[in-house]
């Protein structure tokens, strides 16, 4: 586990300049479980050098998967065949990774071997039923804690079974549990999804060969098949973009170019609440890469207006609320989130970490079991704790560039498990954002 570190944010300079974020974290963690498990040598390009990938890539080197890193952001991968994997000799350590442990509870569920999948302090307190239920149905056995929580004892050596089944979440790490299961099953697996989530699994598998057929908010696949190994280029992630975005839309003069970001429509439910704020984010140089549409974001500042967040963009922007509260945070007008749930069970309870960072700055936010109501104003300075949450830690490090004295941001270790360099990155556009004695 990393040392404590705290930051100490303050308003900066008008952001200028041009910025590559690092890559897709949903796409690095595939692209590497994928590769392991496929037929062949495939190399992987835009890694994310994030400690989240990084821990899923130490997890395959266990399972008896050759993996090379040629340079920074580049891993080779020398798969072993879906039937391949050896049986660890340890617990596998999934970090701080949601994904990480739910994707491969769905996979190790069904080899010929047990295993026990552990996670860092955040980790161990997220809710697992929503896969160990659903699995048990397919025929695995996968002890949790009472409450259902990390570690994931699983046995091995189960017969599975496909499913046809409606997920209770909207979740991408669910149904790719399910699916990843599906792979090993008799018979077929079919996940469809009370509302569409990032479509990542069902892509990458049809890349590597995989037989899939897939829809927004459906998957079916047949177990038995096998992976080809195949090249992946990762696209430049949205999720870490968008810090960038609400920074150039809030900081007056500012104007930032964000480079070839992956734009897939299940990943940029942020773009359209901050277009309905009245953003000026345009796409420029729209191309494809890795298979995923990409452009270059200009982002300049623009005076923002309180939304209604429509409810079915929530699944697209699940991961952006954090930041989405500091641009409501800047705005004219109160901003009102609902059916927003999940975040009280992500890296931190995003609810609750935002509210009570916004408010020990001066703002008024009014809590709801599944949202808030987000009153703007002036920021003023003081401490904020980001709970070990890489999100909440850097859209406090944004909102402190609007802040009138500067902000304390606790516990910003776990910025590194997503996003490695951001407060060098941020520097270098004209952020303050200093380690903090
Ligand atoms: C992810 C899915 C999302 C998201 C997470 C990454 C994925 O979680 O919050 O950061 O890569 O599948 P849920 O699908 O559980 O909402």
């Amino acid at each position: 586990m990393s040392a404590r570190q705290d930051w100490l944010a303050a308003a900066g300079t008008a952001l200028s300049g041009t910025v590559a974020v690092p890559g897709d974290k949903s796409v690095s963690h595939r692209a590497v479980m994928f590769a392991a498990l496929a037929d062949g040598t495939s190399r992987i390009d835009g890694f994310l050098e994030g400690e989240d990938t990084r821990a899923t890539a130490a997890i395959f080197q266990q399972l008896g998967v050759t993996i090379e890193t040629p340079s920074a952001s580049r891993r080779i991968v020398h798969g072993v065949g879906v039937d391949g994997l050896k049986a660890p000799s340890a617990p596998l350590d999934c970090g701080n990774a949601g994904t990480g442990m739910r994707l491969l509870s769905g996979l190790l569920a069904a080899q010929p071997f047990g295993s026990t999948l552990v996670g860092d302090a955040s980790l161990s307190k997220r809710p697992m039923r929503r896969v160990t239920v659903p699995l048990a149905r397919m025929g695995a056995r996968i002890d949790t804690e009472d409450n259902g929580t990390p570690p994931l004892r699983i046995h091995g050596g189960q017969a599975i079974t496909g499913i046809d089944i409606t997920t209770e979440v909207a979740s991408a790490q669910v149904k790719s549990a399910l699916l990843l299961a599906g792979l090993y099953a008799q018979g077929e697996t079919v996940v469809r999804e009370p509302h569409p989530t990032r479509d990542y699994t069902e892509r990458m598998l049809s890349a590597f060969g995989v037989q899939i057929e897939f829809s927004p908010g459906y998957a079916r696949l047949r177990g038995g098949q096998r992976l080809s190994a195949t090249d992946i280029a990762v696209p430049a992630d949205f999720s870490s973009a968008a810090f960038f975005l609400v920074a150039g839309s809030i900081v007056p003069g500012s104007q930032l170019r964000l480079r070839q970001v992956g734009l897939n429509p299940r990943r940029t439910g942020l773009l359209t609440a901050l277009r309905l704020m009245g953003a000026n984010i345009t796409e420029e140089n729209r191309g494809e890469h890795g298979g995923e549409p990409v452009a270059d974001l200009v982002v300049r500042h623009a005076p923002l207006r309180g939304i209604e967040v429509p409810e079915e963009i929530v699944p697209d922007m699940i991961d952006e609320f954090p930041i989405l509260f500091v641009a409501a945070a800047c705005a004219h007008g109160p901003t009102v989130v609902r059916g927003a749930a999940e975040l009280r069970v992500k890296e931190s309870d995003r609810l609750a970490s935002m509210a009570n960072g916004l408010r020990a700055l001066g703002l008024q936010v009014d809590e709801t079991p599944d949202g808030a109501t987000i009153h703007p104003g002036v920021l003023g300075g003081g401490e904020v704790d980001s709970h070990g949450d890489h999100r909440i830690a850097m859209a406090f490090a944004v909102a402190a560039q609007r802040a009138s004295a500067p902000v304390r941001i606790g516990d910003i270790a776990n910025v590194a498990t997503s996003f490695p360099d951001f407060d060098g990155l941020a520097r270098s556009l004209g952020m303050s954002l200093q380690p903090a004695d």
